[in-house]
């Protein structure tokens, strides 16, 4: 069989990285895998790597036979054209580190491959949970997220799917539309990896300034002692709180941050007894916007 890529030895042993560019190559390729028995772990990605990548290969090569992870700047998820054109690509980079990770597919298509009819969005219902904290400050944002996905779905057919908590909205909004459109993969969402100052790994930190890296993890740092607050303050002092104490630095600004029920991504107003919440910031800077979450319980 011709998959286009190298080294792949069907029915006997993967001996090295494959790259895919087309959609119908990768599709036969999983379907053949599959109908001989292959579990099929799927990392989508949109490339400019990093530890955080690298653990969620690692979790999918530990649970799966074969471990697929796409590299695709959707442009469906940005909402802002800039954004897009500064968005990192660095595809070599990205093979050599998902090499050594141990995954076995790297699908790398055009967006001809992805939207052969031009970019159509899905048209589902994910109600509010796209229009509030991410999807307010970027309309459009989840639906193209929500439109990627699914076609990335339909090609790979993933038995287990894994996605970073670090977007946390993204990945509620992924678990709904899977339901919505009854997808078969499992959706496993991984623990955000931090650098050793607590800032969360991101493509987008290595667009930040000296000074703005440095300020950067004030985030954390401030969501983290909200913790000593809730038992004294109500959610809105809180958030308050939070902001302000991030608002030191001349080099962050809060966008918003808000307390969610992790499930529904509803509001929460009053504390209530075991009812966990989680916390969603996103904060400008000059450069990068950058986003963060943690769990209350
Ligand atoms: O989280 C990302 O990198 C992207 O939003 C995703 C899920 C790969 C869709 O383009």
């Amino acid at each position: 069989m011709n998959n286009g890529g190298k080294n792949l030895i069907l029915n006997n042993w993967v001996l090295d990285i494959n790259i895919i560019y087309h959609a119908q190559k990768m599709h036969d390729l999983t379907s053949q895998l599959k109908k001989d028995g292959r579990s099929i772990g799927f990392v989508p990605t949109m490339g400019a790597l990093h530890a955080g990548h690298v653990s969620l290969i690692e979790k999918a090569k530990a649970e799966n036979d074969i471990v697929v992870c796409s590299i695709f700047v959707n442009p469906t998820q940005f909402n802002d054209p800039k954004d897009l054109e500064n968005y990192p690509r660095m595809p070599e980079m990205d093979i050599a580190l998902l090499k050594s990770a141990g995954a076995d597919i790297v699908f790398l298509p055009t967006p001809s491959e992805i939207y052969p009819n031009g970019p159509q969005l899905l048209a589902i219902s994910l109600g509010f949970m796209e229009e509030i904290m991410e999807g307010a400050f970027r309309p459009g944002h989840f639906r193209g997220v929500a439109t990627v996905v699914n076609r990335l779905f339909e090609i790979v057919q993933p038995s287990n799917s894994y996605f970073g908590e670090k977007d946390f909205q993204q990945l509620a909004i992924i678990r709904k539309m899977v339901v919505l459109l009854n997808h078969t993969t499992t959706i496993i969402g991984c623990p955000t990896l931090r650098e050793s100052d607590g800032l969360a790994m991101s493509s987008r930190n290595m667009l930040l300034t000296t000074e703005q890296r440095k300020a950067a993890p004030l985030i954390y740092k401030a969501m983290e002692m909200a913790k000593e607050f809730i038992p004294h303050h109500s959610p809105a002092a809180v958030i308050a709180l939070v902001k302000r104490y991030i608002q030191k630095s001349p080099y962050l600004s809060v966008q918003y941050f808000e307390l969610v029920n992790p499930y529904t991504l509803e509001d929460i107003s009053n504390w209530e007894e075991g009812q966990p919440v989680q916390g969603c910031i996103a904060v400008l800077t000059e450069g990068p916007r950058l986003i963060d979450n943690t769990r209350y319980e």
